[in-house]
């Protein structure tokens, strides 16, 4: 689907990676470049560790770089030890989170019915979701991909209502692809994430034309402009390739103008 009505979105995922002092050092390097670069027409985003969240908020004040963190609680407050909340994250000026990373799903046991739950937590305070969602390698070679996607988008998206769904990002990340090196063909990411779409489309057409699907999974400053030129793809979800700021400023410099 035509992508004029969506502004290109890339976002490094650090995962847990980088230290306070190592935060700080490459948002000094990454602004520098991406002020260099002068896309102000991407949207860029680093999702960093709570532990760094606030360095990177100060460092980034001035400029259009988004902090994001990498997971949260769906209650505001409450006895859940080691969770983390929405108030907690608005406070220190974070600017959205990641829901439902395959890694949390895979080692965590983070469900669709939290994610669910989750998703409109997010927006209700203000902050920007970043819904993931993928199939294992096993899923796609049963050819259980679009029933995957389904269920995850489906669910993950299920209390929200339709005037909100183009506010958040759906990341598309097959998990075969995530941190293996073997990027998802173009053709495969280009279905996955039209697939994704439409699924949005059964709820509602203007949402679907303005939602944006970022694609995820070993992209790297190589391979990032035929994956970002693709129609349905409106960003990239980086892993490994954010951790070095001139590869993730390439990343950001190869989105279609
Ligand atoms: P890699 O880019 O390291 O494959 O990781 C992708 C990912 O999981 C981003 O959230």
């Amino acid at each position: 689907m035509s992508s004029e009505l969506r502004a290109p979105f890339v976002a490094g995922n650090w995962k847990m990676n980088k230290t306070r002092a190592e935060a700080r050092g490459y948002a000094g390097d990454l602004l520098a470049r991406l002020a260099a670069l002068g896309r102000d027409d991407v949207e860029v985003a680093i999702c960093a560790p709570f532990t760094t969240l606030d360095e990177m908020v100060s460092a980034s004040r001035s400029s259009r770089l988004m902090i994001v963190a990498q997971n949260m609680h769906e209650a505001d407050h409450g006895a859940f030890t080691g969770e983390v909340a929405a108030p907690m994250l608005t406070e220190l000026g974070v600017d959205g989170v990641v829901l439902g990373h395959s890694e949390r799903r895979q080692y965590f046991g983070e469900t669709d019915r939290a994610l669910a739950l989750k998703v409109p937590a997010a927006l209700a305070a203000g902050l920007l979701p970043i819904l993931c969602v993928g199939e294992t390698e096993d899923e796609r070679a049963a050819g259980d991909t679009d029933r995957k996607l389904r269920q995850q988008v489906k669910e993950g998206l299920d209390k929200l209502e339709s005037e909100r769904l183009a506010d958040v990002v759906i990341a598309y990340e097959p998990i075969w692809a995530i941190g293996t090196g073997q990027t998802a063909a173009l053709e495969q990411a280009q279905e996955a994430i039209a697939f994704v779409r439409a699924l949005i489309a059964d709820r509602s057409r203007d949402a679907a034309a303005r939602v944006r699907v970022l694609y995820g999974g070993s992209v790297k400053a190589s391979n990032a402009a035929e994956l970002l030129a693709l129609p349905d793809v409106d960003g990239a979800l980086v892993g490994g390739a954010s951790l070095d700021a001139e590869e993730f400023a390439a990343i950001v410099a190869a989105a279609p103008r």
